[in-house]
């Protein structure tokens, strides 16, 4: 199982006081060194993180670049150009905190059909961040996408009986999703203590942390805060 490390929130403490440092590049280099398969970056359309530049940059370096962002024609031509091995489109609504929910794709059909083949064109591999839903995974196929991204930020949320439905949930969706063709993806809301159940459905081949790893980087050091967590998805 392969480790995306995400770096938005090097990128929001940066925002914070509008301050050269700390710098995501360094970031995104200190995390391929401690063994992240590939960094993740979200360019959001309100840019209150990952800025043009950064984006720009990391395309332009020798790793394994995931583009998360909104299926919105200026986004588009970002990736067009700037050409990702991979692109995430992920729904976005201004006032959230972060991330909420996954991409209807059922109900936006034509639109993400024509987003999907534009970035596959470009030669981006494209995946649909979606909830653990068969409806979904049914709408990702038939939009061309090759990979989907579980959203796990429900589960994380969550504790108890509750929490292990919505595991077997997702151990289904991947099973099923695995089934129809796609590679399986899953991440958000992932901390050290809640990844292994996720990391234990061997459908899933990727994980995509950030929050939790920027946060644990505070007291142990990015580095270490990597490996901690590739040892946790492996155990
Ligand atoms: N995957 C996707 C599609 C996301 O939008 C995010 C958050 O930007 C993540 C993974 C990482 O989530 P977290 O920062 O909670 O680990």
């Amino acid at each position: 199982m392969l480790l995306g490390v995400n770096i938005d929130h090097i990128a929001t403490l940066r925002q914070a006081r509008l301050t050269p440092y700390p710098d995501p590049i360094a970031a995104a280099k200190l995390c391929m060194a401690a063994g992240a398969h590939g960094i993740t970056a979200h360019l959001r359309e309100d840019r209150r993180h990952i800025q043009d530049l950064d984006m720009e940059q990391l395309a332009s370096m020798d790793l394994y670049l995931n583009m998360e962002m909104a299926a919105q024609p200026a986004m588009v031509a970002i990736a067009c150009r700037l050409k990702p091995q991979a692109v995430c489109l992920v729904p976005e609504k201004r006032q959230e905190l972060t991330t909420e929910g996954g991409l209807n794709v059922a109900a936006q059909q034509d639109r993400l059909r024509d987003v999907v083949r534009t970035l596959q064109d470009a030669g981006c591999r494209v995946s649909l961040f979606i909830d653990p839903s068969i409806q979904q995974i049914d709408a990702s196929v038939a939009v061309g996408a090759s990979v989907i991204e579980l959203h796990t930020g429900h589960y994380a949320n969550i504790n108890g009986d509750a929490r292990q439905q919505e595991c077997a949930a997702i151990a289904t969706a991947a099973a099923y999703a695995t089934s129809a063709g796609l590679e399986v993806h899953a991440g958000h809301g992932l901390t050290l203590e809640n990844t292994p159940a996720i990391a234990a459905i061997k459908e899933i081949t990727t994980l995509n942390i950030g929050h939790a790893i920027v946060a644990d980087a505070v007291f142990k050091g990015l580095q270490q805060a990597v490996a901690d967590f590739k040892t946790c998805m492996q155990r």
